[in-house]
């Protein structure tokens, strides 16, 4: 089943006197359960395609639909209904909210979609224990590492059940270990939970937990290559490494 589609979407900034071009008909299909690494050089247009996937920017042109809904031609209030019921997002820098708990950063998507917080204290605590995380549930950010940060933030972007979890550089900013640990979490929620993930990353290392990668460079896609043992082998790394060569990214 067809979770996410883009079809020939492109994407340009006006930027005064000069129109950058970000994205060009880039067209793909992310199955349900799928994990899907975006690489590409600085540049190329990854996160742009990532917001667009998210519904927090619009396309140029081209079409973009999400659980078999178009999300491209909403109004700014359907649209963020849309990403409050369906999208989940974790970001390099956790985005945590530093006054508020583990508990009650993992709630707030729920809470900003006008729920009552106390009907989902279970599912809370489920998904803080998940990540590993249920002795932190009182901590605030600034009393966790980075890498519990990011496994708030990774149980805050599933509170909502989302149809699709969008995840920038996740591991961008975690030293190995705990980065290995953020990718272990994501694989075994898509092997697992059928989660579809689609995550953004420089690192052939961190793409290698993913069912496949695609690569853009100058914001098309340029390659499409299914990993094998979806685990971080060394094998799968060599062969992404092998590949970024070839296409000069
Ligand atoms: N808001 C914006 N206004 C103008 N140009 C933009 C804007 N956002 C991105 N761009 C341009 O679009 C292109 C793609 O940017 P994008 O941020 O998607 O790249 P990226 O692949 O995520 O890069 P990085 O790996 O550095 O994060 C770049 O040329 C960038 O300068
Ligand atoms: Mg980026």
């Amino acid at each position: 089943m067809t979770v996410l589609e883009a079809i020939e979407v492109t994407k340009q900034y006006n930027m005064g006197e000069v129109l950058v071009s970000a994205l060009q008909n880039v067209s793909f299909v992310v199955a349900k359960g799928e994990f899907v690494a975006v690489m590409g050089p600085s540049g190329s247009g990854k996160s742009t395609l990532l917001h667009l996937l998210g519904g927090l920017d619009e396309p140029t042109s081209g079409e973009i639909s999400l659980a078999g809904h178009t999300i491209t031609h909403l109004t700014d209030d359907e649209v963020t209904v849309v990403r409050r019921r369906k999208v989940g997002f974790i970001f390099q820098f956790y985005n945590l909210v530093p006054t508020l708990t583990a508990a009650e950063n993992v709630g707030l998507p729920l809470l900003i979609d006008g729920q009552k917080i106390e009907k989902h204290k279970e599912k809370i605590g489920n998904l803080l224990k998940m990540v590993g995380l249920a002795e932190r549930s009182d901590h605030k950010p600034d009393q966790m590492s980075g890498g519990q940060q990011q496994r708030v933030a990774i149980a805050r972007a599933f509170v909502n059940d989302p149809e699709i979890v969008l995840a920038d550089e996740p591991t961008g900013n975690l030293d190995s270990k705990s980065g290995t640990a953020i990718l272990e979490l994501l694989r075994e929620s898509a092997a697992a939970l059928h989660q579809t993930i689609v995550m953004v990353t420089h690192d052939p290392r961190a793409a290698s937990y993913a069912d496949r990668v695609v690569f853009l460079k100058d914001g098309r896609i340029v390659q499409n290559l299914t990993i094998e043992a979806k685990n971080g082998a060394s094998e799968d790394i060599r062969n992404i490494m092998r590949v970024m060569r070839e296409l000069e990214l």
